[in-house]
């Protein structure tokens, strides 16, 4: 009987697994969630939160706490789209422990070193939380997670600053952070993006008042340059007035400044002022961070520069891009053929490292490139759940589902103590420490290097 099943075939089926898993069927829900089960279950092999004297919520170095906020929205949706259960309490812990002590995503750990732009992520991320009805967390005075996005907003909004190039937010919130003096365009974006989904989520227009404020700012400064195939660059210093622009192009800042522009034209039930923005900004989109209809990260990949940060901001750009889908509609023929494409292309480098399913950076070879971490992982989840946008509901607003608990004050109570209370930590026992990364930034900008999120 055995003599029907040679040992060499044996073989054969117990390997073929490893070859067989990666296999996208583009078209099946059931291939999809199973193959992004696979690539979460790489992505938190980087993860301290579930290790033995981790910390919950981040992973390990070199990922910064930015990109864990980046990594949960992205866990979120495959919870949401998948339908699958398994990482709910872990994401919701994460979501909760991070949100420090006044639940607005400043915790103390991170004042070193936090800007706008990583608050400005997290906000994101919490705000994925109330528009995928995620279950608000459970405690004497713990805030629902609408209460921590409205924080988040109250707190970057407050530190709007029209001394200089006529508003925008700085990338730092602290002034010992270097970098205090750049208006990057990531921190605003997220300003925006976050006030246009709090304003279609709650209904309150005060909210797309200031998206709208905020947006003009990024466009009269020139970051966002508006023509057909508009432009999205990184910021500008304080010094020159924002007028010596960095004109380097990131698929993240293109990404987060599109998904607001389709939530706001959502929001204002399709004006034409927002389809034609939303149609500029994507064909801006699809043109720069694209090639033969497969995403890439224009500004590094091709010359193998893309830092940690970096090899991750393809994860949150295909978020975006599923969200401009769903948000207006319009462009759900332009966008879709490229996530499918882009989908399949990544899936094929997923066949790299020990396990046969760890991915690679470059989506254009057809199979893994030698890159893996954190950012590799998600950037393939997320393109690939992105299929699934539309068999899934929209985002809720609170009217069609949401049910988190908010308050528009949160966050304003806690803004004078913040940063003194962490002032004199610093001034405490680590001003030292605080001189040496600020040498570091320094010398790494005045270098001319390539600078990012910190
Ligand atoms: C749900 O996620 C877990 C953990 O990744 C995985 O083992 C399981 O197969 C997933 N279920 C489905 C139906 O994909
Ligand atoms: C802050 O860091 C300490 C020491 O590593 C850790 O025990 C604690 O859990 C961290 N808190 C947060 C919110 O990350
Ligand atoms: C600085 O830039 C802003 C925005 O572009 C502009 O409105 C303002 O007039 C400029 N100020 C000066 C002094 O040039
Ligand atoms: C959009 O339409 C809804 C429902 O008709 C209405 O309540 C809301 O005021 C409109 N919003 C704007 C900005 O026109
Ligand atoms: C807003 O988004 C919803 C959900 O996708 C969609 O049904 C609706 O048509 C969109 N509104 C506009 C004006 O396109
Ligand atoms: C949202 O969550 C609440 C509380 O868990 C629940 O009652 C409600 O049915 C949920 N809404 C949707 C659309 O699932
Ligand atoms: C609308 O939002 C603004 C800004 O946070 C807030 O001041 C105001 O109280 C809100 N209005 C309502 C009715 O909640």
């Amino acid at each position: 009987m055995y003599s029907l099943l040679p040992t060499h075939m044996l073989l054969l089926l117990l390997l073929s697994p490893l070859s067989w898993c990666m296999d996208l069927d583009t078209s099946s829900s059931a291939s999809i969630c199973a193959d992004t089960a696979l690539i979460q279950e790489g992505m938190l092999d980087y993860y301290e939160g579930t290790r033995y004297g981790g910390t919950v919520g981040m992973f390990q170095s070199p990922y910064y706490w930015w990109e864990a906020g980046e990594a949960f929205g992205g866990m979120i949706e495959n919870w949401f789209l998948c339908q699958n259960d398994t990482y709910e309490s872990l994401i919701s812990e994460a979501l909760l422990y991070q949100a420090g002590t006044s639940y607005n995503y400043i915790p103390d750990n991170q004042t070193m070193v936090e800007g706008n732009d990583d608050q400005g992520i997290w906000g994101l991320t919490v705000m994925d939380a109330v528009e995928r009805n995620l279950t608000d967390p459970t405690g004497d005075n713990v805030p629902g997670w609408l209460a921590m996005a409205q924080a988040v907003f109250n707190t970057i909004w407050a530190r709007w600053d029209d001394q200089h190039c006529g508003g925008g937010v700085r990338w730092q919130i602290f002034t010992w952070n270097s970098g205090y003096n750049y208006k990057n365009t990531i921190s605003n974006a997220c300003l925006f993006q976050l006030a246009a989904r709090l304003g279609r989520y709650t209904g309150n227009d005060t909210y797309l008042d200031v998206a709208e404020e905020v947006f003009d700012w990024l466009v009269d400064v020139g970051y966002v340059v508006l023509k057909d195939t508009a432009n999205v660059f990184d910021g500008a210093d304080i010094g020159d007035n924002c007028t010596d622009i960095t004109k380097l192009e990131w698929s993240y800042n293109h990404g987060v400044v599109l998904g607001g522009a389709a939530y706001m034209y959502n929001a204002t039930n399709g004006t034409s002022t927002w389809q034609t923005r939303v149609t500029q900004i994507l064909q801006g989109a699809t043109t720069y961070f694209f090639r033969d209809d497969i995403m890439y990260e224009m500004a590094c990949q091709d010359y193998k520069t893309c830092n940690n940060d970096q090899r991750s901001f393809k994860s949150i750009f295909s978020r975006m891009l599923g969200f401009t889908s769903v948000m207006a509609p319009f462009t759900a023929d332009t966008i879709d053929p490229l996530i499918k494409a882009s989908a399949a292309a990544a899936a094929q480098t997923c066949n790299g490292g020990t396990d046969g399913h760890t991915c690679g950076l470059s989506w254009q070879g057809g199979t893994h490139d030698g890159y893996y971490g954190l950012g590799e992982q998600m950037c393939a989840l997320e393109v690939i759940q992105t299929l699934l946008i539309h068999d899934r509901p929209a985002p809720y607003k609170e009217t069609t589902g949401g049910s988190s608990q908010g308050n528009a004050n949160a966050g304003l109570d806690s803004l004078s103590t913040n940063v003194l209370k962490n002032e004199l930590n610093i001034k405490q026992k680590d001003r030292a420490g605080a001189a040496v990364i600020t040498a570091i930034i320094l010398a790494t900008l005045l270098g001319g290097a390539i600078w990012m999120l910190f």
